[in-house]
């Protein structure tokens, strides 16, 4: 028997000593007794970071969405999958049973069958957080199409951008979305993006607002006439082990977004088996996580890695503030929610409302709580712990990436003792390694330094779509035979690790990553703007908030700053999306470059951070005298 729960510590240290030493047999057998199979691989394991080639499970064959939802139904079939809690706290919420879901899943594959969607093909998703949501990346699944989703905050252009990356054929959208107290359009951002795209044939729309949208003539169809007259019976597609599953756009250090592409087998392993120990879910839990299925923690963590262990689980379509700073915790009591995952942005907004908010709620059904996405400082995991947890309930503080697929570093909750702000121990099968910038391995404790993966696990992105050199510059050049994940990290004196932040010019905001070249490049679209440089600085509700350096035209010079900074802003918003958008916006005459005209974005990080005590070297500076003015004038 594999040890697919891990219960104690000792335990822990058993596994992920046998993972390590043997990760190909320890992986067959998770894999060979936990998942249903239509055909056992002839392989565990291929691989060589140099080329870089990962393969799991060569020779495999299966489909997720049997994984998910068809094994379930003779013992689960009643119990429900998918909760959903909508925006609004006066309308009902929908338990959605295993046998429910496989009906829907299936209906909404037959509907993207009939509309001539075949193994293969990209199907773009731009949906609010609804059950159509789950219900359309497990259709995808269902009939091998590729899905594509794309957060719903995400502007027009970034939208026709991911489109065209791909070439999505399809696009899966609603008449709109509900957000607290207002709507969005999201139809008009489609019909927007699809006037620079070639290659959408056709949009199905969900209803979810009522709004009185236009339907373009043999592109545009209402998704629930078609899933009226669809049959509830889908065979499922069987899947080659490493067919793509899914690809989902993460920021880079380049104006274009990488399309990371995550594979069946190895993905859907990773993910259950993460799930099943890093929440320690039991069969009658009510698991909460408060992401959106847009980014990978929802996609890893609210749909395949719940489902493929027949958990609940909660999918939420409103926000934290409404109808009041209460909401998150009314449905902690409401649902009785046992798991609860969120992001340390939310945390410390909640933090600072009155404890009003938490204490009118019953929170007694709590067990494990769990963070992601950025780091989380001391004073909101206490905050968590004191309030939420009632310094009864672990917190899992979890690091891992889009590319990673699933959790990498984390405490196992009752097993792993935990530490305020450390991610602490190595999930089983995740061999880090702490490198210095000279490309050696910092071996021991109470060390600092870049932090990498020596072997692969199989949950890890197999390659960039249409890009694969890309894949290999970004994670496997920086250190030879290893995956190099952006992040630098400390490990402590007892070999606890505490993730520090990025080490490259992706920065996290509201635990969102944004590479500062694409809004820079959005920047530099205004008429008035010659050059622009963005940096991060520490903010205390989002982590980091955006602090823009931008030189003006001479053109630009005479207008009223304000404004400038207003409409800065908005090409932002329209090209990215707000969530981009400059809190303090700087007008320079230069920027600080090295003679190779790089810009120095480590000195404007330090007057941006107002810590100029010690700008470090400037001797390979082009223009030093840019500095002082910079710092004259900073906001
Ligand atoms: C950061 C989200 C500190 C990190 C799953 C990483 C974290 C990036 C943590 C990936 C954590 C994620 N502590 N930092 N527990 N979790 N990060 O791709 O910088 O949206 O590289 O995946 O978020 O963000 P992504």
């Amino acid at each position: 028997m594999s040890n697919y729960h891990i219960k104690h510590l000792e335990e822990y240290y058993q596994v992920y000593r046998k993972s390590v030493r043997e990760p190909e047999n320890f992986w067959e057998e998770i894999a060979e007794e936990h998942f249903m199979w239509r055909k056992k691989w002839d392989k565990v394991l291929s691989w060589d970071f140099s080329k870089p080639e990962v393969k799991w499970f060569e020779g495999a064959k299966l489909n997720i969405t049997e994984n998910c939802i068809d094994r379930h139904l003779r013992t689960k079939g009643d119990k429900t999958a998918i909760l959903f809690e909508p925006n609004n706290p006066e309308e009902k919420a929908q338990h959605i049973t295993y046998k429910q879901l496989h009906e829907r899943v299936c209906k909404m594959a037959n509907v993207l069958k009939d509309q001539g969607i075949k193994k293969g093909d990209r199907v773009c998703i731009y949906l609010p957080m609804i059950p159509e949501l789950a219900i359309s990346l497990l259709a995808c699944a269902r009939i091998g199409a590729i899905h594509s989703v794309v957060f719903a905050g995400f502007s027009s252009t970034a939208l026709a951008t991911r489109i065209n990356d791909c070439d999505c054929k399809m696009v899966l959208t609603s008449d709109g979305s509900f957000r607290g107290e207002k709507t969005i359009d999201l139809k008009g951002i489609v019909d927007e993006a699809l006037g620079n795209t070639q290659c959408v044939e056709t949009v199905l729309v969900v209803k979810r607002i009522n709004s009185g949208i236009n339907m373009k003539k043999g592109r545009d169809k209402w998704m629930q006439p078609l899933l009226d007259k669809a049959s509830k019976d889908c065979e499922p597609e069987i899947m080659n082990a490493e067919d793509p599953l899914f690809i989902l756009y993460t920021s880079g250090s380049t104006g274009q977004p990488k399309g990371m592409v995550h594979t069946t087998a190895g993905y859907m392993v990773f993910t259950a088996y993460t799930f099943k120990n890093v929440f320690q879910y039991n069969n009658d839990d009510v698991y909460w996580c408060t992401a959106d299925i847009g980014w990978v923690t929802g996609h890893s963590y609210i749909v395949y890695g719940p489902l493929a262990n027949g958990a609940t689980t909660v999918m939420f379509e409103g926000v934290p503030t409404y109808p009041d700073w209460g909401r998150f915790w009314e449905v902690v009591q409401k649902h009785k929610i046992n798991q609860f995952y969120t992001a340390p942005t939310a945390i410390r907004a909640l933090a600072k409302q009155s404890l009003d908010f938490v204490e009118k709620y019953d929170l007694s059904s709590l067990k494990v709580l769990g963070t992601v996405g950025e780091p989380i400082n001391d004073e909101a995991w206490k905050w968590y712990n004191d309030n939420i947890g009632k310094k009864k309930s672990p917190i899992v503080d979890t690091w891992w990436q889009t590319e990673t697929g699933g959790i990498m570093i984390t405490p196992i909750p009752f097993v792993t003792p935990t530490k305020p702000t450390y991610a602490t121990l190595p999930f089983i099968g995740v061999q880090p390694a702490i490198m210095d910038e000279n490309g050696n391995e910092i071996k021991g404790n109470q060390v600092d330094g870049r932090l990498c993966i020596k072997f692969p696990w199989p949950g890890i992105a197999r390659t960039i779509w249409g890009n694969h050199e890309r894949y290999r510059d970004t994670y496997f050049s920086a250190y030879k035979g290893m995956y190099f994940s952006g992040d630098g990290a400390l490990r402590d004196e007892v070999g606890y690790y505490r993730i520090t932040g990025r080490v490259d010019d992706v920065i996290i905001v509201s635990g969102h990553n944004l590479g500062t070249a694409p809004i820079e490049d959005a920047i530099n679209e205004h008429p008035a703007v010659a050059e622009s440089a963005i940096v991060g600085f520490p903010h205390d509700i989002k982590g980091n908030a955006l602090y823009g350096y931008v030189i003006l035209k001479e053109t630009g010079e005479s207008r009223d700053q304000n404004n400038l900074r207003k409409e800065i802003n908005q090409i932002i918003a329209e090209h990215i999306g707000p969530i981009a958008k400059l809190d303090k916006i700087q007008f320079t005459q230069g920027l600080p470059k090295t003679r190779s005209g790089k810009i120095m974005r480590r000195i404007l990080r330090k007057i941006a951070q107002k810590d100029t005590g010690d700008l470090g070297d400037t001797s390979t500076l082009l223009n030093p005298e840019v500095v002082q003015s910079i710092m004259d004038n900073a906001l």
